[in-house]
């Protein structure tokens, strides 16, 4: 964890956003896998690992009137005899710099307390179903609104903390990065003939684990790239065919990484495959040249949009203007999500908040139009954020044959063009930006990007 410094220093910081409210978090519990003792690898609930630390099961904290509680049990004999020795709840809780404790079942008196001084209870949105119950019981709020019900207040001040990353966040994420580095490298090298989705899957999961931890997110390792979140690995790789990998490492103190590469099977890129990535990888730079203070990541995303459109009246799939194409929406066939989210303890960071919470603001509303409705980030950008930069090309067999049965943008796309493009698959190239005071850079080493990088990673 880090020092106790920086958790009593969120803390403060939390306080004076929420005067002396009081704040309830629970962190998560064991989940069963598919019996009660045989459970998912555990994760800490982010809101709770950013302000107390504690990377256990079963703790929970109150943060009211300038102090904070944790409400936690020490392990029993049992407990030592099957997991092994464990710290006291009053040490971990002192290592974050808390020094009041008390049993988990006082937790349920402490809330009744404060509701009957009519005091609110302020909470984060639950996301998983056992925490919805306990706060419905802790609060007496029904099940079914308690989502609803969580504190907008406490989610404005969350994502203002953890927006703006901290020079051990950014130093924990860059660390981190070269794992994320190995996870793709070898996925590149291994991207030959006649390998599978599933052995290439798997090397690229050993890799993230080498770094202490488990994956950011179930990895997609796929040679079927039109479909933007492939997680099967059926696949066998074909010459002719691309790799698309979208793979990251959750870190020891839990941060992401979150990267996508596309390679060639075989190693070399075809005429048209390079054409097509070399229009993915200038959407992709022209963001990192861009990307600075001040500027709106929804600009940024039309700018890879245009860009995106540009290069595919190059190729003769589109045609017309890239601007007219881009403000009509015909681009989002081949670039149907977002060019971006924020990346902290969460991949899509803060994600469980609310992504219009976290993403836009009065000044920047999300659309509802295809494509665009997929941006998790519109808002403008401001130093400490780190966000990805993922534009993708994407050619959607049953996306293309509805549009053409429905004449939709007749006038743009070549639709007798696009039928040599069926088999194309999907090409989607991701780095991880900090905003820095000045613009942007790059977290971690570049992962080979540009045709001759990959290219030369079989030789
Ligand atoms: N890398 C997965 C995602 O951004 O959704
Ligand atoms: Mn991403």
């Amino acid at each position: 964890m880090f020092s106790k410094e920086v958790y009593q220093s969120r803390r403060k910081r939390l306080a004076e956003f929420t005067n002396g409210d009081f704040l309830l978090f629970l962190g998560n519990r064991q989940s069963a896998f598919n019996y009660e003792s045989n459970e998912y690898a555990f994760r800490q609930d982010s809101t709770f690992l950013y302000l107390f630390g504690i990377d256990e099961p079963d703790y929970a904290a109150v943060i009211a009137d300038g102090e904070t509680t944790i409400y936690a049990d020490d392990v029993t004999m049992d407990d030592i005899i099957w997991m092994g020795p464990q710290k006291s709840v009053a040490d971990k809780a002192s290592e974050v710099g808390i020094t009041k404790t008390k049993p988990r079942r006082a937790l349920i008196n402490d809330v009744a307390t404060a509701l009957s001084q009519n005091r609110a209870v302020h909470f984060v949105p639950p996301y998983r179903g056992e925490t919805i119950i306990e706060l419905s019981e802790l609060t007496g709020i029904p099940n079914g609104k308690v989502k609803e019900s969580a504190s907008r207040k406490l989610i404005d001040a969350m994502i203002a903390l953890r927006s703006q990353k901290e020079t051990c966040e950014i130093e924990e994420i860059e660390r981190h990065m070269a794992y994320g580095y190995n996870m793709h490298v070898t996925a590149m090298k291994m991207a030959v003939e006649g390998k599978t989705e599933q052995e290439i899957h798997a090397a690229i999961d050993y890799q993230s684990m080498l770094g202490g931890g488990q994956v950011a997110f179930p990895t997609i390792c796929s040679v079927s790239g039109q479909t933007l979140h492939n997680h099967t690995y059926n696949g066998i790789l074909k010459r002719g065919q691309l790799l698309l990998v979208d793979a990251g490492s959750d870190s020891p103190l839990h941060y992401a990484t979150d990267n996508t590469r596309t390679t060639p099977v075989g190693g070399k890129f075809t005429q048209k495959q390079k054409d097509i990535y070399q229009i993915v990888l200038n959407a992709n730079n022209a963001v990192i040249e861009k990307s600075a203070p001040g500027i709106k990541y929804l600009d940024m995303h039309l700018l890879a949009a245009r860009t995106i459109a540009e290069g595919l009246i190059g190729v003769g799939i589109m045609k017309g203007s890239a601007e007219d194409i881009v403000a009509r929406g015909a681009h989002a066939m081949f670039f149907p999500h977002g060019i971006g989210h924020m990346m902290g303890l969460d991949v899509h960071d803060m994600e469980s908040y609310n992504e219009l919470y976290v993403g836009y603001d009065d000044e920047v509303k999300k659309s509802k139009e295809f494509g665009l409705s997929s941006l998790r980030l519109g808002r403008r950008l401001k130093p400490g954020f780190v966000v990805t930069d993922e534009p993708g090309i994407y050619f959607i067999p049953e996306l293309m044959d509805k549009w053409e049965a429905e004449g939709k943008f007749k006038d743009i796309i070549n639709y007798d063009k696009l039928k040599q493009y069926r088999d194309f698959g999907g090409i989607r190239l991701e780095d991880d930006l900090l905003i820095t005071e000045n613009g942007c850079r790059i977290l971690g080493q570049r992962i080979p990007i540009t045709i001759d990088e990959v290219e030369n990673i079989q030789n």
